[in-house]
């Protein structure tokens, strides 16, 4: 059943762009954000990912198609672009593309400060930021000093004091510590909770299925195939066509599912909801202990 257009926070129809030196960035890309959903986008390299990313907030301009926001198109006047960038905030794939301040405070400032924002909600929303991100203490430090990790916590930070009703998000993992990634995860958690839609782009296929409520395949310039996660045991052709593996708990869970040991259905989406089907071990038997 497709969505009511209202429930359209973000459309991509038939978006095709060609990079200044000729390559084909994306190539008749069709694609649904819903409001208030958890996305994942999955796609090998150069599939085209990025180029979504900076065409769903203006950065691109498509040469062919539209793309429309709460059923809009996109008008790219300095003011549309101004009104669509503090509703749909970026996170970039390289943290070097994002940042240009000389101090973390002064980035993270930036967009809030653009918003026309007076100077203490800026401060109250920067130091939030800082902390959900586990920066709060290095505000004052040059951001070309900050590690990779550092940098796109400072990124994440930037863009979620905007509070961006669509949170895109390029390849968030890549490059955070196990800790981080797990902080990450739990302020996703969190923002989702408060009804922001999500947006982003992971080669982790095993994080996607487990987290994303929708996923959506990129291969070559367009979206092949958008589905509820759940569908995703039934989808292994168009993974593979794309060049991504299945998660690992499906074959798993199918193995142990052929040997009578898990029920077939309901398909776990991490491995511990697997175990959590397991029969639990029989506890061994008390025998009385006696003393001769
Ligand atoms: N600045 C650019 N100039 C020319 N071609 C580009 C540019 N950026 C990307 N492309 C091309 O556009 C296509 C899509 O690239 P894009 O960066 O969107 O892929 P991606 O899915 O984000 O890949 P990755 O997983 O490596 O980040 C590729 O063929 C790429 O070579
Ligand atoms: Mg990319």
């Amino acid at each position: 059943m497709s969505a009511p257009p209202n429930d359209i926070l973000l459309q991509f129809d038939r978006v095709a762009y060609r990079y200044p030196d000729g390559n084909a960035g994306l190539d008749g890309c069709s694609l649904d954000i819903l409001r208030g959903s958890r996305n994942a986008l999955l796609g090998a390299n150069g599939s085209g990912k990025t180029t979504l990313f900076q065409h769903a907030n203006g950065l691109l301009r498509p040469s062919g198609g539209t793309v429309r926001y709460a059923g809009q198109a996109v008008d790219y006047g300095r003011p549309g672009l101004r009104e669509l960038r503090s509703r749909v905030g970026l996170v970039f794939q390289n943290p070097d593309r994002q940042l240009f301040s000389a101090s973390v405070a002064e980035d993270v400032s930036f967009g809030p400060l653009n918003l026309g924002l007076d100077d203490d909600t800026v401060r109250r929303r920067v130091a939030a930021a800082l902390a959900a991100v586990g920066l709060a203490d290095i505000g004052e430090r040059a951001v070309h000093h900050l590690s990779f990790g550092q940098k796109k916590r400072v990124c994440i930070a930037g863009v979620l004091a905007m509070q961006p009703e669509l949170l895109l998000l390029d390849e968030p993992k890549a490059g955070l510590d196990p800790a981080m990634q797990a902080d990450l995860l739990a302020i996703l958690d969190d923002l989702h909770g408060q009804g922001m839609s999500i947006l982003l782009s992971t080669h982790d296929v095993d994080f996607a299925y487990r987290w994303a409520e929708h996923i959506h395949i990129m291969a070559a310039g367009r979206c092949v195939a958008s589905f509820p996660a759940g569908e995703l045991p039934h989808r292994a052709a168009e993974l593979a066509a794309a060049g991504l593996p299945l998660p690992a708990v499906i074959p798993l869970h199918a193995r142990l599912a052929a040997q009578g040991l898990v029920p077939a259905t309901p398909f776990p989406r991490s491995t511990d909801a697997l175990l959590a089907m397991l029969p639990k071990a029989p506890q061994p038997k008390e025998t009385p202990c006696t003393i001769a």
